[in-house]
């Protein structure tokens, strides 16, 4: 049995950092949790949907924690032009994330059709940037759509833009659905598909009157993540880890009323590495976890581990408990499985 490992700079291939006072408290947990790059998600209020925007968040992240590598990504909107892509691209912005309009955390002004968009991703294909989905189409009455079929059913414009712009670099984010995963394996090589580590560990049971677990796209079938499970056994190297780790205050989380629902978002980044080993090994997959973690994302990204960087090193444990809250003055978040036992500790 397995019982220490070294993982080669870990990079999170998806994460919300949030702003101001909130985003300086959780910066440095990227760093506690066992990674080294972020890739940093663009939903702030307001969104980030310019170049300006995104190096002065980057110069915030920076500030909060300068030993993380911060890739950035632009809210696509109508204020995005060709032009600005161009731009972005060459101040050094990595991706654009794509929200359909009112699925999730200040997705408001999110996209209605994507065909607005043709001249964008045309751009992004010559410029060589990523396109980042959250893929999910929204609920629907008439069409008998809600959160459970929401993935299948974004499935096909994810086949369009693919066949469309072959040669541009697409990400379905979070994918939850064994339907997402034959779908992105049957796709080119420019297509690839983040997976989150709380969707390998829960299902409708989990948080179906669970505030805590309450997350979009919401965790699916037993089969499904049996899908998500089996396809990282399998190391299959368009999957990798984007952890949409999505902290809230815990006061949002906590209390939902019949005028607020609870916050959706799942916060694993302060245990992300240790969570990740413990799940993999939970399902047999200990030795995917470096091609998972780090190997997979960064080919996929062409962001290779600097020279000389140091590996993390993880060890097994045992009667350790996730902590039940991480606070620091008027700041708090509760993490994944907070009280939890964790099989997989840091070694510092
Ligand atoms: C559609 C698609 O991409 O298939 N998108 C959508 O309805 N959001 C049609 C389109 O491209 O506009
Ligand atoms: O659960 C989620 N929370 N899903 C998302 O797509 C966004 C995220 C957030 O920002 O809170
Ligand atoms: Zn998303
Ligand atoms: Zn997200």
């Amino acid at each position: 049995m397995t019982d220490s490992l070294a993982v080669a700079a870990p990079a999170d291939f998806h994460v919300h950092l949030r702003q101001g006072a909130f985003a300086a408290f959780l910066a440095p947990y990227v760093r506690k949790g066992g990674f080294r790059l972020a890739y940093v998600m663009p939903n702030l209020r307001p969104p980030i949907s310019n170049t300006e925007e995104a190096l002065l968040y980057r110069a915030q992240l920076q500030a909060a924690d300068p030993t993380i590598d911060y890739l950035m990504t632009l809210y696509l909107s109508p204020e995005l032009t060709p032009d600005e892509v161009r731009k972005a691209k060459s101040a050094g912005v990595v991706g654009v994330k794509s929200y359909p309009r009112g699925v999730t955390t200040n997705s408001d002004g999110g996209i209605e059709s994507y065909e607005a968009y043709y001249t964008v991703f045309e751009a992004m294909e010559q410029e060589d940037m990523v396109l980042n989905l959250h893929g999910e189409v929204p609920s629907d009455a008439s069409t008998n759509t809600c959160v459970l079929n929401a993935e299948p059913a974004f499935l096909p414009h994810l086949r369009k833009l693919h066949a469309r712009f072959p040669r541009l670099r697409i990400v379905l984010e979070h994918a939850t659905t064994r339907a997402a995963v034959e779908c992105v394996k049957s796709l080119g090589d420019t297509v690839a598909c983040t997976i989150t580590a709380h969707h390998l560990a829960l299902t409708v049971d989990d948080w179906a009157g669970q505030s805590w677990h309450f997350c979009k796209p919401v965790a699916k079938y037993p089969d499904d993540r049996q899908a998500l499970r089996d396809v990282i056994k399998e190391g299959h190297p368009r999957f990798f880890l984007g952890s949409d780790s999505a902290p809230h205050s815990p006061h949002t989380k906590s209390t939902a009323s019949p005028l607020h629902a609870c916050a959706a978002g799942v916060y694993t980044s302060a245990v992300l590495l240790p969570l990740v080993a413990h799940l993999l090994d939970s399902f047999g997959a200990l030795d995917r976890l470096e091609s998972f973690v780090s190997i997979n994302g960064r080919a996929f990204y062409r962001v290779p581990v600097a020279p000389g960087e140091d590996k993390v090193f993880i060890r097994r444990t045992s009667g350790k408990l996730i902590e039940e809250q991480l606070v620091q003055g008027e700041q708090s978040v509760v993490p994944f499985w907070a009280g939890n036992p964790i099989g997989w500790e840091i070694v510092d």
